[in-house]
């Protein structure tokens, strides 16, 4: 059996007419920058995430460098996040001049928010928490700590496409939230692509601004901004797989459930959570001893997986300037040894978890820091 890590085939087959119609009128109409695609996909994402305001960028990456920007955030300035994330977190804030201050991670791979307090300094502008594998950060805490020093919130929410925490949507409970549109992600566009969400109008004009050369009206250009737009024809695809979003999610977390089951009758960590409320599975992590045998095993039969990820950013040579080392983040460095991600998407059936989890018993040994949740 062939069971692939994500299979975008599968979906787009699922929705061709529909994503062929919206491509259409795209090139149709010839309104392949700012047409009316974006705008349309902007009010659907703002109205699904729970804000008042989305404004589509390039990328996630270019979302959380503008989103940075929008909040006055610059050089010498410090920003609080995991060190378990991907690198793109870090660089967003790098993009602005800003320094990323990473704290370890808690049992559930997210941002320790009883580290956070330790790392805030009089230089600290934000806390960056990110909603890694499709789970929303306990925000409570956060919050809290952010209203006592008087920091901004940015969530990258770029693994969390409608997620929810105490009801409220990933990407609406802090200042900004930001996504990502890659390919693979929970809402992934046929290219690059990124979005900003808000409540707060000024913060939403200026990443209007920002994301289009700081005009508002053609060659009048009131701030040095960038060109980082959403385009048409990836809005008009993300109009379209919102519609299906959460039919996916529930697809999702059908699959973590027959996965949690099997796993944890072979004896195999099921990857622990505050809770599977509001959980939308981006990624479905696993931890194993003998990691690169078992990827190259798993792969000889027909499973492939990924690791996310497998060095932390700040034992990265591009944030060697941080000067942490080995030892920094234990909790991070043992999980980078030994997470393993199963394949996971919606239309994964039940046959190939079965077998995912079978060719995984033959030649894995589970890890033994994170015992069965
Ligand atoms: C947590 C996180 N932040 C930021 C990004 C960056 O998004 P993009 O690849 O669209 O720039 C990604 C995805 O790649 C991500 O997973």
């Amino acid at each position: 059996m062939n069971v692939p890590f994500v299979d975008l085939k599968a979906q787009y087959a699922s929705i061709k007419p529909e994503v062929a119609a919206a491509i259409d009128d795209v090139l149709e109409r010839a309104s392949f920058i700012m047409g009316p695609q974006v705008a349309k996909f902007e009010q659907a994402f703002a109205e699904y995430v729970g804000t008042r305001y989305c404004v589509g960028v390039e990328s996630g990456t270019a979302a959380l460098k503008v989103a940075l920007e929008a909040l006055g955030i610059g050089s010498g300035d410090e920003v609080i996040l995991p060190a378990n994330t991907y690198i793109a977190s870090a660089l967003g804030v790098s993009a602005v001049g800003a320094v990323p201050v990473l704290v370890e991670m808690d049992d559930a791979y997210l941002i320790d928010a009883s580290a956070v307090e330790d790392a805030i300094t009089a230089r600290t502008k934000a806390i960056m928490p990110v909603h890694l594998y499709g789970q929303v950060v306990p925000m409570g805490p956060i919050l809290e700590v952010a209203a006592r020093h008087g920091l901004r919130v940015i969530e990258d929410a770029s693994q969390s496409h409608g997620a929810f925490w105490q009801g409220a949507r990933a990407g609406s409970i802090g200042d900004i939230g930001c996504f990502s549109f890659y390919p693979g992600k929970n809402l992934g566009c046929y290219g690059d692509g990124g979005a900003v969400v808000t409540n707060d109008e000024t913060i939403a004009e200026r990443v209007k601004l920002l994301r289009d050369f700081g005009q508002k009206e053609k060659y009048h250009h009131l701030i040095k901004g960038d060109n980082c737009r959403l385009d048409s024809i990836q809005a008009a695809v993300l109009d379209v797989k919102l519609r299906h979003l959460d039919s996916w999610n529930a697809s999702r977390l059908q699959n973590a459930k027959l996965y949690d089951e099997l796993l944890a009758a072979a004896g195999f960590p099921v990857p622990k959570r505050h809770s599977d409320d509001g959980h939308v599975y981006h990624l479905y992590v696993t931890r194993v001893l003998n990691r690169s045998d078992v990827q190259a095993r798993l792969s000889e039969r027909g499973v492939q997986t990924g690791i996310h990820y497998p060095i932390p950013i700040h034992l990265q040579p591009a944030y060697a300037e941080l000067g942490r080392r080995e030892g920094s983040f234990p909790r991070t460095e043992t999980a980078a040894r030994e997470i393993l991600s199963l394949p996971m998407f919606p239309e994964l059936t039940q046959e190939q978890i079965r077998y995912t989890v079978g060719a995984l018993t033959e030649v894995a040994r589970p890890a033994r820091e994170a015992a069965p949740a």
